[in-house]
């Protein structure tokens, strides 16, 4: 879309779209039936859009990752849209190309209705990474694989029959929305922007031969340098940016993507146009935070698993500001898991309005892949994550673990930027 100002409406409504053989499956969307389009934003463009709510339940429509004005705007369950209702909303990004997701948010039915479908993928595009040599032909070599996971009874999902206290699992693994998708490759280079959109699960990447991929960008946008893997893990809410390379390969062949052992989508090899291009080794320059002086650490403490998860010791409670931060001050979150290191579970850390720069993991080097911008971080059994951040953003925002269960329980808490 082009012009400065762009208008659009955006509904969440109810349908039935074709997983499983058989019987359709009744799900959610935005704006269709399952999912949503991928919505694309362009960095300084003003949008409104006319949020509308078509769902038997309230909602709310929350830009996971992008840095926009207060609660309303961003969607947490400050912004509800009742059954029937609408809102209205504008904002114009600042921030770099990126890729991020819209999801509802409602406290304390956030996990339900995401299982049932409510997710989509948002693309930031700016100028500067327009001159990367990225793939960027959106369907053809850029595409967005959104992973979640769901169990069918008669083809029908049934939240509470498989409502887990510490996320709800599946046993079908779905991208974006289909099980046992294939892509027809036909570029050497393909772009993939992966969004964790499970309720609970990890995915642990790999190709079935290990093929090597390049991760570009984190949830916040480009990395400063390219990653190269053949494992990735994931955990809730975390994106990645990466690009394969399948020039040794010849058409006809196929390349599985798995996490673990699951199969979890194909990639058929047709006759590809082949390229030459190289990624350079810098890709962008990630500031070097530095706190301001005289701020002290703030210190967030996920604990327990089950019913018992609290954050600092506290259930979420919407009337109660529970940190405060100065706007344009850069502060250190020191964020620990106190989970058994052995047999605890991985807490995603998440924040709105504004991403952090993940520092150190127990006072060591984080991973090679988070060293650029980001909104989530797996903060792992028994250890202590370092996060720079600096708010830019007056309003009260949303920081919780993002096993959407863990914060429908109310791992969640609220800062106050001023
Ligand atoms: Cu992905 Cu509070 O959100
Ligand atoms: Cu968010
Ligand atoms: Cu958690």
């Amino acid at each position: 879309i082009d012009g400065n100002d762009v208008y659009y409406t955006l509904t969440a409504q109810e349908g039935e779209t074709q997983i499983l053989p058989g019987k359709k499956t009744k799900t959610w969307g935005y704006s269709t039936s399952l999912l949503g389009k991928t919505i694309v934003y362009k960095k300084g463009v003003h949008y409104h859009v006319h949020l509308v709510n078509k769902l038997p339940e309230v909602t709310t429509f929350h830009w996971h990752g992008l840095n926009v004005t207060g609660p309303i705007v961003d969607g947490g369950p400050h912004a509800p849209v009742y059954p029937g209702g609408s809102r209205d909303i504008d904002f114009t990004l600042d921030q770099q190309a990126q890729t991020d997701w819209l999801h509802p948010h409602p406290c304390p039915n956030t996990a339900r209705q995401v299982y049932r479908g409510l997710a989509a993928a948002v693309v930031v595009t700016d100028e500067e990474e327009s001159k990367l040599p990225f793939p960027r032909n959106y369907g053809v070599d850029d595409i967005p694989l959104i992973l979640q996971d769901r169990n069918y009874h008669d083809n029908q999902l049934d939240y509470d029959a498989d409502y887990d206290m510490d996320g709800t699992l599946g046993t079908y693994a779905l991208v974006n929305g289909t099980v046992n998708g294939v892509f027809d490759v036909s570029t050497q280079r393909v772009r993939l922007r992966i969004l964790n959109g499970a309720n609970r699960r990890e995915w642990r990447l790999h190709f079935d031969d290990e093929h090597e991929f390049t991760q570009i960008a984190s949830d916040g946008g480009t990395l400063p340098e390219p990653v190269q893997f053949t494992r990735l893990m994931l955990t809730c809410a975390e994106r990645a940016e990466v690009i394969v390379d399948f020039g040794d390969k010849k058409p006809g062949d196929i390349v599985t993507l798995m996490s673990d052992n699951i199969p979890i989508m194909k990639f058929r090899i047709g006759e590809y146009k082949r390229s030459d291009v190289e990624l350079p080794e810098h890709l962008t320059t990630i500031p070097t935070p530095i706190p301001t002086k005289g701020t002290q650490i703030v210190h967030t403490v996920m604990s327990g698993m089950d019913d018992q998860v609290r954050l600092d010791g506290k259930l979420f409670d919407m009337q109660r500001i529970d940190k405060r931060q100065k706007i344009g001050d850069t502060v250190l979150w020191d964020v620990t898991n106190t989970n058994d290191m052995h047999q605890g579970m991985i807490h995603p850390f998440h924040m709105h309005g504004n991403q952090f720069l993940v520092l150190s993991r127990n006072g060591k080097e984080v991973y090679p892949n988070e060293h650029g911008w980001k909104d989530v971080v797996g903060v792992n059994a028994g250890e202590t994550v370092r996060l720079a951040v600096k708010f830019t953003k007056f309003g009260v925002y949303m920081y919780h673990c993002h096993i959407l269960e863990h914060e429908d329980t109310g791992m969640m808490a609220q800062i106050e930027a001023y």
